[in-house]
């Protein structure tokens, strides 16, 4: 028995096979082309995961609507799978990953709610009611405190010199760009509710067409589905407020209208933060609930993260390990996997895994900061990891200013497209390319294909 041996222990959600217990955690590092289709670095980078050993990546938060409702975080240019016009590169993308020996699924996004902006030209960002959120400082993460924020969005003046967070905070909103405190947002209609929840049904559709393993539907981090499940900022006295199952109905709308249109057997996982902890938000206890109620609802898996705007510091931890405890609780009486965020460490991703906290790990900036750790722990080279410090600098640091994703520790990161060893990939032999397709749309291989015949295969 070897001390890691619980990492490569294979683990099956749905009905996919995951070979070892490590997942990319999904991370928007700008690297989207413009007009929110897929890049050639989003390619190499993931690959780079891919190859890497990573067992599961999950991309990104992708578009799941073209509804403008949906578009208020164009400034930050993520990628979409809301129409068939991304279907050609995102399927590209998916079979270039595939290739590297990883399974790789979706985090699929009805949209920011209050935490989008109307900036670059989006409109007024809609949420459950019109409350909008506001940043405590106290929360901040490692080294982009007030200050630094501040400065990281272009601001040279000088700073209040006081201890006073309110004070702080309404001088910051004075300083154009910062969005210390969101912009008041618009009570979602129950109409444009209905519309997002038809359109994540299609985005479901095209992202098993693309040849995703799953997807995972996008509900933590104070977005506009978390925002729905938390009475601090759902205040709203329809159906789709008030109660629990109320504040519920939206994501509980969304996961069947998901899987609506993948059928039975593809696998339909959710996101959802741990807690959100701040005046009136909710804690592991209340996110229990809704991962049991999802698990009623069908999903196939929950990954759990924490936080939000508000309280950044659960979001993006400072802490190794931070989110476990929460874990522990939400795992109590779940049946379906669980994935537990931000474990950087081979020995406490074990401890994890061994005492039952959570079936498997997902790792975001320590994937960024090393694409090989999950090689070098198997080979037993865990001196030339490169450990990710929590530092936040190349990553969100520079994602905040609208620059793309690098990192202090690592000079590949960002460069990946122009790495050889991430470009090239094993040609499949073109029966294989075609019948995988016929296969994904629930067609038998081995359907005669029209015009080709068995020499061309
Ligand atoms: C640059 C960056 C972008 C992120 N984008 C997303 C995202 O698109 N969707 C999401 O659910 N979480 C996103 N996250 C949060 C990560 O998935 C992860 O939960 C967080 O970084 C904590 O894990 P870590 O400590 O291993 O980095 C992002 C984090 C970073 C650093």
């Amino acid at each position: 028995m070897g001390k890691y041996d619980a990492i490569f222990e294979p683990i099956t959600i749905g009905n996919v096979e995951i070979k070892n217990r490590i997942a990319m955690a999904p991370m928007n590092m700008n690297y989207t082309d413009p007009n929110h289709y897929v890049s050639r670095q989003q390619m190499a980078y993931y690959a780079a995961r891919a190859k890497g050993g990573t067992g599961l990546i999950i991309m990104e938060a992708v578009g799941g609507s073209d509804h403008p409702t949906a578009d208020t975080y164009r400034k930050y240019n993520n990628a979409s799978l809301a129409n068939e016009l991304y279907v050609p590169l995102m399927g590209d993308l998916v079979e270039h990953v595939h290739s590297f020996g990883a399974k790789f699924f979706v985090q699929v996004s009805p949209g920011a709610g209050r935490q989008g902006t109307s900036e670059a030209g989006a409109v007024q960002p809609v949420a459950p009611s019109p409350i909008p959120y506001r940043t405590y400082p106290e929360h901040a993460i490692n080294s982009l405190d007030l200050f630094q924020l501040l400065r990281a969005c272009g601001y040279q003046g000088a700073i209040p010199e006081t201890d006073d967070m309110d004070e702080l905070i309404a001088f910051a909103n004075q300083v154009p760009g910062t969005h210390m405190n969101g912009e008041t947002p618009r009570e979602i209609t129950v109409d444009e509710i209905q519309i997002l929840v038809r359109d994540m049904g299609r985005t479901a559709k095209l992202a098993k067409r693309c040849g995703f393993d799953g997807l995972e539907i996008h509900a933590p981090h104070g977005y506009l589905l978390h925002q729905f499940l938390s009475s601090r900022s759902n205040r709203r006295n329809d159906e789709y407020g008030g109660s629990f199952e109320n504040r519920f109905r939206f994501l509980k709308e969304i996961i069947h209208s998901c899987r609506k249109y993948v059928g039975p057997d593809y696998n339909i996982g959710v996101r959802i933060s741990a807690s959100d902890e701040v005046p009136e938000g909710f804690g592991p206890e209340y996110a229990r609930k809704v991962a049991r109620r999802c698990e009623e609802e069908d999903a196939n898996f929950i990954h759990l993260s924490d936080g939000s705007y508000e309280k950044m510091n659960d979001f993006l931890p400072n802490h190794e390990g931070q989110v476990v405890p929460k874990a522990a609780v939400i795992k109590d009486g779940l049946a379906i996997p669980l994935i537990c965020p931000s474990v950087h460490d081979p020995d406490n991703v074990v401890e994890v895994l061994e005492k039952g906290r959570a079936d498997m790990v997902s790792q975001g900036r320590q994937q960024i900061a090393d694409p090989e750790w999950v090689n070098k722990v198997r080979e037993g080279r865990l001196d030339e990891i490169i450990r990710c410090t929590r530092c936040n600098q190349g990553c969100i640091g520079r994602f905040v200013l609208g620059l793309r994703g690098r990192c202090i520790k690592n000079p590949t990161v960002g460069q990946e497209e122009f790495m050889d060893e991430y470009m090239r990939r094993p040609i499949l032999p073109l029966k294989n390319r075609v019948w995988q397709t016929l296969a994904q749309i629930g067609k038998e291989p081995g359907t005669p294909i029209p015009g080709v015949t068995p020499e061309d295969l």
